[in-house]
């Protein structure tokens, strides 16, 4: 997830385009940088780390006559978060930003590389204005090359081009990522990935759809759509509130983040499957040879997601998999055998426990590998691959998106290595591969669902306990539900596997114990229904989620019938997520940021 602005007039570009990036910052900051195009002239800036940095570097520079320029706050996927790989991209005349995932940019680039272009940096951006200059070599029309570019891109993009040759043009283009388009009566048009930077600077703004592209100049906006028909450009007015504007209209991070999980899942997932087959460029075809054990660390919700896919690795790799939390692993002395993967799990790549987890793998000489929501972290640095979850900036304490990446990063994992062992057959594999193409559908956040939750969380703020039960991957998602429901509603909570409740805990169950029973249909029904029956039979309130009516709950939470335990997962995950929010809500908590906790861990 990365952030773009874009403006054309007579005020001075710097300073807005700088004031843009400012509000979208919280997409990524990693590295900027603007293009700006004044009398026939770009001058181009940028930088690493935060914005500062960028505004340094730019401070003694000004536009003083009508000019325009574009830039760029980055998330890192292809590529280190290195000045080189900062947008904006330049060809030999001409600048580009974009947010998004080119999913061919390797095809592409091998052919202009063929072409004897030459490419300094390594992000899937930089195919887009070589590409460009190549289509402006045959077909003279700038704007007609730019059209011609596009047919060309597969994935999902939103970009801003600036061209010597159209010294008074921005042209844009937005499919699968946003785009708005503004302006005023000044004859300025800004552009950004969200409402706030313009807000003050715009009369009405054009939220774009996917397939629209056109261009702006100082006369207007020329607006296409995905069949090639000139739109009438229609603007809205904008929200007046620059904070609620960056959570994009939802009250909370926590809210926002869960509700784009389809998104960034679907980013998570692109360019990763080809063919019916998992593909993660990050890994050497031999990354998983002389491996015969895996091992993972991590904390909090990562262990969670670790302790899921450990169900997948043995059930589809048949590869053995143990999984620890970071800071028992440190100190109990363990086994470390070279024939061991040690995989490290971590949204931030800084908690500390991981990351000296990690370091012991590294010392004793096993291969490393990390799944990190950070490019650049010290675990990231430190492992020996690495594989992003593009999940964008969680600013919610509570993590929800990084979790949903993770499970599909694991996931295809576990595929890869199947595939690799040749230990899945060909049919399972390819119906796997289906399913998880199914997952971004699934995270959909369903308005009815999600009112049904607010009302039901009523019922469920005071007793003295909740346990979250499951079994098999749905016993780690109980343990990720109960911790969601202790960071925020401050309500005791606890994750058990759905078997083991009569081995002690059943001893709780009154009314005043709730239970949220995960019931999948898809993976061992009848057996997790039994456990639930015998805590409904000694009086516990029961708030069973499934896709099957269940008449000996107290409430019933209604998931999609599918035919895959992992979509009843994905599902299942939003209503945990959604409920503890609600229930915080009712309880007047800080969503955001609760007591008590950080956002990184980076203290033993
Ligand atoms: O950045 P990490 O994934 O390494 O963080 C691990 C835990 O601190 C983190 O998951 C924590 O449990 C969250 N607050 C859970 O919502």
């Amino acid at each position: 997830m990365c952030g773009i602005v874009g403006y054309l007039g007579s005020k001075n570009v710097k300073n807005i385009l700088i004031d843009g990036l400012k509000e979208l910052e919280y997409r990524g900051y990693d590295s900027a940088g603007i293009a700006v195009l004044e009398n026939e002239n770009f001058s181009l800036f940028k930088a690493t780390g935060k914005l500062v940095n960028l505004e340094a570097k730019a401070k003694d520079f000004e536009t003083s006559s009508f000019s325009m320029g574009i830039g760029h706050t980055r998330w890192a996927t292809h590529g280190k978060p290195t000045e080189l790989n900062a947008h904006p991209h330049v060809g030999v005349q001409t600048y580009i930003v974009h947010n998004g995932i080119i999913e061919n940019y390797q095809e592409i680039k091998k052919e202009l590389q063929e072409d004897g272009v030459t490419f300094i940096s390594q992000t899937d951006t930089e195919v887009i204005v070589h590409l460009y200059e190549k289509k402006l070599k045959t077909i003279k029309d700038p704007f007609e090359a730019f059209k011609a570019t596009l047919t060309e891109l597969e994935g999902a993009y939103a970009l801003l081009l600036i061209t010597k040759g159209e010294n008074s043009k921005i042209f844009f283009a937005k499919y699968g990522s946003p785009m708005i388009v503004g302006a005023n009566e000044n004859g300025e048009k800004f552009f950004a990935s969200s409402d706030a930077p313009l807000i003050g600077h715009c009369e009405g703004v054009n939220y774009l759809n996917d397939g629209d592209y056109g261009y702006v100049d100082s006369d207007a906006i020329t607006l296409y759509n995905k069949d090639h028909h000139k739109k009438d450009v229609s603007l809205s007015s904008l929200p007046t509130n620059k904070l609620s504007a960056q959570k994009e209209g939802f009250s909370f991070f926590m809210e926002k983040e869960i509700y784009e999980q389809h998104d960034v899942v679907a980013d998570t997932l692109r360019g990763r499957i080809k063919n019916e087959k998992v593909v993660f460029e990050e890994l050497a075809d031999t990354f998983f040879d002389d491996i015969n054990e895996i091992k993972i660390c991590a904390c909090g919700t990562s262990y969670h997601s670790a302790l899921a896919s450990s169900y997948l690795f043995e059930r589809y790799a048949k590869v053995r998999t143990s999984v620890e939390i970071a800071s028992e692993f440190r100190y109990k002395e363990p086994l470390l055998l070279k024939d061991t993967l040690f995989v490290v799990i971590s949204q931030s790549g800084e908690t500390a426990d991981t990351l000296e987890t990690l370091k012991m793998a590294k010392a004793a000489g096993l291969k490393t590998l990390v799944i990190c929501n950070v490019d650049n972290s010290s675990m990231v640095r430190l492992a020996d691959a690495s594989i992003l979850t593009r999940a964008g900036i969680e600013k919610s304490v509570a993590s929800t998106k990084a979790f949903a990446t993770q499970m599909v990063v694991l996931w295809m994992l576990a595929l890869l290595n199947a595939q690799q062992r040749n230990s899945i057959s060909k049919e399972e594999l390819s119906k796997q591969i289906k399913t998880l193409l199914k997952v971004p559908a699934t995270l959909v956040v369903k308005d009815e669902l999600h009112e049904k939750l607010k009302r039901l969380s009523k019922r469920y703020l005071h007793g003295h306990g909740f346990f979250f039960i499951g079994r098999d991957v749905f016993f780690p998602l109980a343990l990720e539900g109960a911790l969601k429901l202790k960071e925020i509603t401050y309500l005791h909570a606890e994750g058990y596997p759905s078997g083991e409740m009569k081995h002690g805990p059943i001893a709780l169950a009154d009314p005043e114990l709730f239970t949220i029973a995960l019931l999948p249909t898809n993976r061992l029904y009848e057996k997790t229904k039994s456990n639930v029956e015998e805590l409904s039979a000694r009086d516990s309130t029961i708030c069973a989620i499934s896709s099957r009516e269940y008449d000996k709950a107290d409430d019933f939470i209604k998931i999609e019938q599918s035919d895959h335990y992992m979509l009843e997962f994905f599902d299942m995950m939003i209503v945990v997520q959604l409920l503890s929010m609600e229930i915080a809500v009712r309880l007047g908590n800080d969503v955001d940021m609760p007591r008590n906790l950080a956002k990184s861990v980076t203290v033993e």
